[in-house]
């Protein structure tokens, strides 16, 4: 089983945005049982709560809208298992982390995944809005990603 967990500060726009429209390429791919895939955040504030508003709508104009989550916050046994690919959505993500729990041999942002040089991070829309632009950068992360597993993995 190929574990990918997607992570962001609040778990409720950016990761669970990410996990849907993941888990939509790989049941595409036809590749549902190869994979557990799941989002958290860093941060425990917004735990219990469904994805923001702003996601839910553009993942139902995109047909995704039977997604279900509630968010979460990673624990010490995610962020410590060294077969997840964890994908983080910007650096500080990836700080808070490391801060806490220490190095992972395989932390990723999900734009390094994107070929192009001008942007690495997908900007928090909770903040801005710009749900779609969002989307958009994150359907891109989430190919390359996809690549880059079936690449590694073989499959
Ligand atoms: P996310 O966005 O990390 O993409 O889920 C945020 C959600 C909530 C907050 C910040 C970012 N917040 O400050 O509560």
């Amino acid at each position: 089983m190929i574990n990918v967990l997607f992570v962001c500060l609040g778990n409720i726009c950016r990761s669970p945005m990410a996990q849907a429209v993941f888990e939509r390429m790989v049941d595409d791919a036809d590749l549902t049982d190869h994979f557990q895939i799941d989002s958290v955040g860093t941060s425990g504030w917004h735990i219990g709560e469904l994805h923001h508003y702003g996601t839910q709508q553009v993942l139902y104009k995109n047909g995704m809208g039977t997604f279900r989550h509630r968010a979460r916050q990673i624990t010490h046994d995610e962020y410590t298992n060294p077969d997840t690919y964890i994908i983080a959505m910007d650096n500080s993500n990836i700080e808070q982390m490391r801060e806490r729990f220490g190095e992972h041999p395989n932390v990723h942002l999900l734009l390094d995944y994107f070929d192009d040089d001008r942007i690495s991070e997908v900007p928090d829309p909770y903040y801005t809005g710009g749900f779609n632009g969002v989307f958009e950068l994150v359907k891109q992360g989430c190919a390359g990603l996809l690549e880059a597993i079936r690449a590694e993995q073989k499959i």
